[in-house]
C-alpha cells in the first residue's frame, strides 16, 4: 500500500488548516489521551457557547457505564447552531436544499433558519410538547426536517428521526418503544420523481395507538389533499399553522418571545434507532454538550472547514451521518451545509457532479456504496464537470477498498483533494478514525489514525488466538490481551470514553452494558475487527457480529429473520451477508418452508415483499434459497459460518471445518447444490 506524504502532494492545504502539522496532531492527540480533561476543557470553550459554565469536565467510567461530560454545564442548542451565526452573518446561506427535482432547489439564510426554527418551536410549545418528550420526525432530507429537529431542542424535547424509507411497521415499533406522542411528517415526499406516501404510511403505523397527541403534516408536495386523510383533533396542516404564529396570524402573540431552552450538557438531544446483532432495533441516546462538541471538533478537523466553505454530505437525515455531519456539526461551526434529497442517478447519472459544480462545494462526503455505483458508469459522466471547488472528499459507512478509493481519489478528487475515509458508528456520535487533511498521512483503503480522545486497541480474544471466527457470546472472552505490535489484526475496541459516546439504550441500560461495555471491561466494543499496519494505520475489516452493512445501512440478521418468519409458511430462516460489488454486502436468505408443495417463485416473492414492507426497500434480499433444513449444532444453533462460506462461493465442504458436531450434516450438501444453481 502506498501512503502519501501530505506535505509534498497537497501543498495548498498546509496553509491555514485547523491544525498546523503532524507534530501538532501528535502533541494534541497525546494530550487528549493522557490528560483528557485539560484537552476537552479547552475545546469546550473554543467550540461551544455556554449559558452556564461547567466545573466538572468528565466523570464516571466505562466499567460502570455511567460516563458524563460537563455535567453541571448548561448550553442552548439554538444559540450554538443558529443564533450566534445569525447575529454575525444573517444573510449568508445556512442551508442549501438540493431537492429531489433539481428545479426545486433553494437556499435558506441564517436569518431565515432562525425564524423558521423559532416558529416551529412555538408550534410545538402550543401543542404541549414539554422538556423530555420524544418527537418523531418522519420526513425526507429537507429544510423542514431540520427546522423540526432544531425546534425540538428549542423546547427541550428529544427528537427521534426515522429514515424516510422505513415502512409503517418499522415506524410503529419505534413510536411504541419511545412512547412518542408527537409526530412531524410530510403529506408526500418525492423520491426519484415518484411520490412517496409519507402521511399515509404514518397513518398505518399509528392506527390504534391512542397515545398519539398530534401529527404535524408539512405540505412537501402541493395540491395532494386527496392522497391521504387528516384526522380532526390530531392532524395539523403545518404550513398554514406555522403562518398563524407569524405577524398577523391568529397566534401572533402566543409565545412570541419564547426563549430557547437552556439544556444541561447531559440532557438527551436525540435518540436514534439502530440495529444490533440480537433483538429489536435499539434507540441510542446522545446527549447535548459532549455530542455537539465532538461533532464540531471532528468536522472542523477532518473536513478542513474554513469560513465561507460550502460543505455537502450526501447522506439521509435519518442516519447518524445526517444528524452529525449534515445538521449539528456544520451548524455549530457556522458552515453552509447541503441537504441532498435525491439519489446519484436522478434525473441523470451526473447528479452528484452537477451538485458539486452548481454550488461550488468545497467538501463532498458520501458512502463507498455510492462511489461503487457511480463507478459502474465509468468516467464519461464526469467529463463536463470541473469539480475544481473541492478540497476534501470523504467516505463513510463501510470499508472503501482500494479500487473504489483509487477511482474516487483520481476522478472526483482529481488526485489533488484529500480523501478522508472516516470510520465511526451511530454509537460513537462522531468520527473516530480518519485522516486529517494537510496534517496526517493518507493511505489507500485505510481510515488511518485515531482522532482526539479515541484510543483504539486491537484485542486478542483469549478464546481464539487466530481471531478468525469470534463468537461474541462465549463467556471466556473475558480473557483478552491488547495487541501491542503493528502488522496485526484484532477485535477493534476503544479504551476509555470520549464526549460523544452514546450514554445508554432507551429503556434498556443492561443491553447497553452487555453489548458495548461488559464484554471487555474498560473498553468500548465497536463490533468491528481491524488490521493495524506496520506504520500503525488502521484498516477496518468489517463486523464480527451478526450485523449486516447493506449499502451502508445497518441490519441485524435476527431483525431480518424475524421479519421473514412472519410468513405463515416458514419454519426456519437464516440470513447471512454475501459480498456485493455495489452494496458492499447483500442479504442472502436461507429458508425452510412448512409446506413445500407451493409455487416457489411466488413464495420467494412474498418473502421479498415481506422484508420490504416490514423493514424497508433497502432490506430487499439479493437471493432467497429454499432448503430442507439448516445446518445446526446439537444444541440447535444455526451454523452461520458454514452458510457464510457457501455464499462466498466456497463450495469445498472439506474446508468448512469439523462438521461432525452438526445435527444434520447432510443439509450442507443440499445447500451447496442449491446455491451453486444460482450462479
Ligand atoms: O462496520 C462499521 C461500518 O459501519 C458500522 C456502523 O454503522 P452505523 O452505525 O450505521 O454508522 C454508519 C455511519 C457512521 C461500523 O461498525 N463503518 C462505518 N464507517 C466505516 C465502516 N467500516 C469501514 N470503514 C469506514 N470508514
Amino acid at each position: 500500500m502506498t501512503s502519501f506524504d501530505c506535505k509534498n502532494k497537497f501543498k495548498p492545504l498546509t496553509e491555514g488548516t485547523y491544525l498546523k502539522n503532524a507534530e501538532e496532531y501528535k502533541r494534541l492527540y497525546k494530550q487528549s489521551i493522557e490528560d483528557p480533561n485539560a484537552f476537552w476543557y479547552e475545546k469546550a470553550q473554543e467550540f461551544l457557547t455556554w449559558d452556564k459554565s461547567f466545573t466538572t469536565i468528565s466523570s464516571g467510567t466505562l466499567k460502570q457505564g455511567n460516563v458524563k461530560y460537563f455535567e453541571d454545564g448548561y448550553l442552548n442548542v439554538y444559540q450554538n447552531c443558529v443564533l450566534r451565526h445569525k447575529e454575525k452573518k444573517p444573510n449568508d446561506v445556512a442551508l442549501i436544499y438540493e431537492a429531489d427535482d433539481p428545479e426545486d432547489a433553494r437556499t435558506i439564510t441564517w436569518l431565515e433558519l432562525s425564524e423558521q426554527v423559532q416558529l416551529y418551536a412555538r408550534v410545538l410549545k402550543h401543542l404541549g410538547v414539554k422538556k423530555g418528550d420524544v418527537v418523531t420526525i418522519y420526513m425526507s432530507t429537507s429544510p423542514e426536517a431540520v427546522y423540526a429537529m432544531l425546534a425540538c431542542s428549542y423546547v427541550g424535547a428529544i427528537h427521534s428521526v426515522i429514515f424516510g424509507g422505513f415502512s409503517s411497521e418499522a415506524i410503529k415499533a419505534r413510536v411504541l418503544d419511545s412512547k412518542s406522542r408527537f409526530i412531524v411528517t410530510q403529506n408526500l415526499a418525492r423520491r426519484r420523481g415518484k411520490l412517496v406516501p409519507m402521511k399515509a404510511t404514518v397513518d398505518r403505523a399509528i392506527g390504534g395507538l391512542d397515545f398519539i397527541r398530534s401529527v404535524l403534516v408539512d405540505e412537501r408536495v402541493s395540491n395532494m389533499k386527496d392522497q391521504f386523510e387528516m384526522k380532526s383533533n390530531r392532524d395539523i396542516d403545518l404550513k398554514p399553522f406555522v403562518s398563524e404564529f407569524q405577524k398577523g396570524g391568529k397566534y401572533e402573540n402566543e409565545n412570541a418571545d419564547l426563549q430557547a431552552m437552556s439544556m444541561n450538557a447531559e440532557d438527551p438531544l436525540f435518540l436514534l434507532y439502530t440495529s444490533g446483532s440480537t433483538g429489536k432495533p435499539k434507540a441510542l441516546i446522545h446527549t447535548t454538550g459532549g455530542y455537539l462538541l465532538n461533532a464540531a471538533l471532528t468536522h472542523k478537523t477532518v473536513f478542513d472547514i474554513r469560513e465561507g466553505d460550502r460543505y455537502g454530505c450526501m447522506a439521509d437525515l435519518g442516519w447518524i451521518t445526517g444528524h452529525t455531519y449534515i445538521v449539528y456539526a456544520p451548524l455549530v461551526n457556522g458552515t453552509t451545509t447541503l441537504l441532498f434529497e435525491s439519489t446519484p442517478d436522478y434525473p441523470r447519472i451526473t447528479r452528484y457532479w452537477e451538485v458539486i459544480d452548481k454550488w461550488g462545494l468545497t467538501q463532498f462526503y458520501t458512502s463507498p456504496t455510492a462511489v461503487r455505483f457511480v463507478m459502474t458508469y465509468g468516467t464519461e459522466p464526469l467529463k463536463d464537470f470541473s469539480l475544481k471547488s473541492l478540497r476534501v472528499i470523504g467516505s463513510v459507512g463501510e470499508p472503501i477498498g482500494v479500487e473504489a478509493w483509487n477511482w474516487y481519489f483520481k476522478n472526483v478528487g482529481k488526485s489533488k483533494c484529500y480523501l478522508v475515509d472516516t470510520y465511526w458508528m451511530t454509537e460513537s456520535g462522531a468520527i473516530m478514525i480518519s485522516a486529517i487533511p494537510g496534517v496526517t498521512t493518507l493511505k489507500r483503503g485505510s481510515a488511518t489514525l485515531p482522532l482526539f480522545g479515541i484510543n483504539p486497541q486491537l484485542l486478542l480474544n483469549g478464546d481464539n488466538p487466530q481471531n478468525q471466527e469470534l463468537n461474541l457470546e462465549k463467556k471466556s472472552k473475558k480473557q483478552f490481551l491488547e495487541i501491542a505490535e503493528n502488522s496485526q489484526s484484532g477485535i477493534l475496541t476503544i479504551k476509555g470514553h470520549w464526549p460523544s459516546i452514546t450514554r445508554t439504550i432507551l429503556g434498556n441500560h443492561k443491553r447497553y452494558l452487555d453489548t458495548y461495555l461488559n464484554p471487555y471491561p474498560g473498553y468500548f466494543l465497536t463490533g468491528d475487527s481491524a488490521y493495524r499496519d506496520m506504520d500503525g494505520l488502521y484498516f477496518i475489516k468489517g463486523r464480527i457480529d451478526d450485523v449486516l452493512n447493506v449499502s451502508a445501512h445497518r441490519f441485524g440478521t435476527s431483525e431480518l429473520e424475524s421479519a421473514i418468519t412472519l410468513h405463515p409458511n416458514t419454519v426456519e430462516v437464516a440470513v447471512v451477508g454475501m459480498p456485493h460489488k455495489i452494496k458492499g454486502e447483500a442479504i442472502f436468505v436461507f429458508c425452510v418452508l412448512k409446506d413445500k408443495r407451493v409455487d416457489e417463485k411466488k413464495t420467494k416473492n412474498e418473502l421479498k415483499v415481506l422484508l420490504q414492507k416490514t423493514i424497508s426497500k433497502v432490506a430487499t434480499p439479493e437471493h432467497i434459497v429454499l432448503v430442507d433444513s439448516l445446518p445446526k449444532t446439537r444444541s440447535g444453533k444455526i451454523m452461520r459460518r458454514i452458510l457464510k462460506k457457501i455464499v462466498t462461493k466456497n463450495y469445498e465442504i472439506s474446508t468448512y471445518g469439523d462438521l461432525s458436531t452438526l445435527l444434520n450434516p447432510d443439509s450442507v450438501k443440499q445447500i451447496v447444490q442449491n446455491v451453486k444453481k444460482l450462479f
